[in-house]
């Protein structure tokens, strides 16, 4: 295999060598290996280094980048698999070349975590971690990690792929990146309490073409029921930006409260927190000890998670600026406005003009037109 070294934190490793002048390099490579998720690669390094697990499945490797990061730079035991042989010859590879002890394993993700459990499990697959999500679960001791780059269906923009794999109904409208994430995490609630387990976000960002989830395990049929307690829809008016939070497993639609519009039910979603914020705190406090090549994007996404109030959607402000035909403010003076007005408001990491307050949008409506 023709390959070059690459570099990411402070570990080297080889790649495929790739066509940079294809559309999408990543797969010109005999091996997958993608360089714009090495934000996603660091963050796991940083959370995992926090968390410390006892020991760290990668069970879709690839090249190993992953889990060969974990395993040099938060000094775990890791193992790392994949399904198919050549990539599995390129982690031993690696591994070797970083002069690192790890267990190298080529089986199908769903017979390694029939057999074996793991503290931590970290899958990042092609697309949807839905059909791997259950074999995850069962093979996960207290951490799970997964990656979805299949934003189109959990956004909405490819609805019946979307019902197919998360039995669920997304919307593709201005806040689908935040919707897109609750409703994977709604999905792997639901797989994890059907074990009476719980499970607990942890750290989820939504960014560029992906979504990207970190969770708590925890036995018992009373912390699976907390779990369960955290799902609900957000019914949103096919007219207005007007929308409200539900909470249960069945939608229960009523007219919008403030035009009287038929509401659309967008779920289940989780409504729950999305990130723990002891967890965050100790990622930021980390970040300056952590060599990594993101640490500046890593951290601004950092704070900005910590700074976001936890409500479930959000609004874009630039959208009801044109919607009240008035040009948009800037976004720190909006923010300022809703905050004056008594309420609460802060950015949100899915978009630079989304919004979070607990003021109608009425409110924003008037501060754009003020
Ligand atoms: C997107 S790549 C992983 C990228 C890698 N984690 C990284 O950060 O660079 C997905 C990998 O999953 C492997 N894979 C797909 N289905 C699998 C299965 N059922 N069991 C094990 N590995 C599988 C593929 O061979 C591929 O190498
Ligand atoms: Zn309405």
């Amino acid at each position: 295999m023709d390959v070059i070294e690459a570099e990411e934190g402070k570990t080297r490793f080889f790649v495929p060598r790739q066509d940079s002048g294809h559309a999408f390099p990543p797969g010109t490579g005999r091996i997958f290996y993608n360089r714009r998720m090495e934000l996603n690669r660091d963050a796991t390094v940083l959370l995992t280094s926090v968390l410390n697990p006892r020991e760290y499945l990668d069970a879709m490797g690839a090249t190993g980048a992953r889990g060969i990061r974990v395993a040099s730079e938060c000094g775990i035991p890791v193992t790392i698999n994949d399904r198919d042989p050549e990539a599995v010859e390129l982690i031993r590879e690696n591994a070797n070349h970083a002069g690192l002890q790890v267990e190298v394993t080529g089986m199908n993700i769903h017979t390694l975590l029939s057999c074996r459990r793991f503290d931590a499990v970290d899958i990042d697959p092609y697309g949807s971690p839905a059909p791997y999500c259950d074999s995850a679960i069962r093979g996960t001791l207290r951490y799970l990690m997964v990656t979805a780059t299949d934003t189109a269906p959990l956004c909405g923009a490819h609805q019946k792929a979307g019902i197919r794999r998360y039995f669920a109904h997304p919307v593709n409208n201005e806040y689908h990146a935040e919707t897109g994430l609750r409703t994977l995490l709604a999905f792997v609630v639901r797989e994890t309490v059907k074990y009476d387990r719980g499970i607990r976000p942890l750290f989820c960002f939504s960014r560029e073409h992906y979504v990207r989830a970190h969770f708590r395990l925890e036995n018992g049929a009373g912390r699976a029921d907390r779990a369960v307690a955290g799902i609900g829809y957000i019914h949103q008016c096919s007219a207005c930006p007007h929308r409200v939070e539900q909470y249960g497993i069945l939608p229960l639609s009523e007219p919008c409260t403030s035009c009287g519009s038929v509401t659309v039910p967008i779920g289940p979603l989780w409504l729950g927190a999305i990130q723990d914020p002891d967890i965050i705190s100790a990622m930021l406090d980390r970040l300056p000890d952590q060599p990594l090549n993101t640490a500046r994007e890593l951290g601004s996404l950092l704070h900005t998670l910590q700074d976001e109030l936890p409500t479930s959607s959000f609004y874009d402000y630039h959208m009801l600026a044109k919607q009240g035909k008035v040009s948009p403010k800037p976004i720190g003076d909006v923010i300022a406005g809703i905050l004056d007005a008594g309420y609460r408001a802060s950015r949100t990491h899915y978009t630079g003009t989304g919004i979070r307050t607990d003021a109608p949008y009425q409110v924003i409506m008037e501060i754009l037109k003020g």
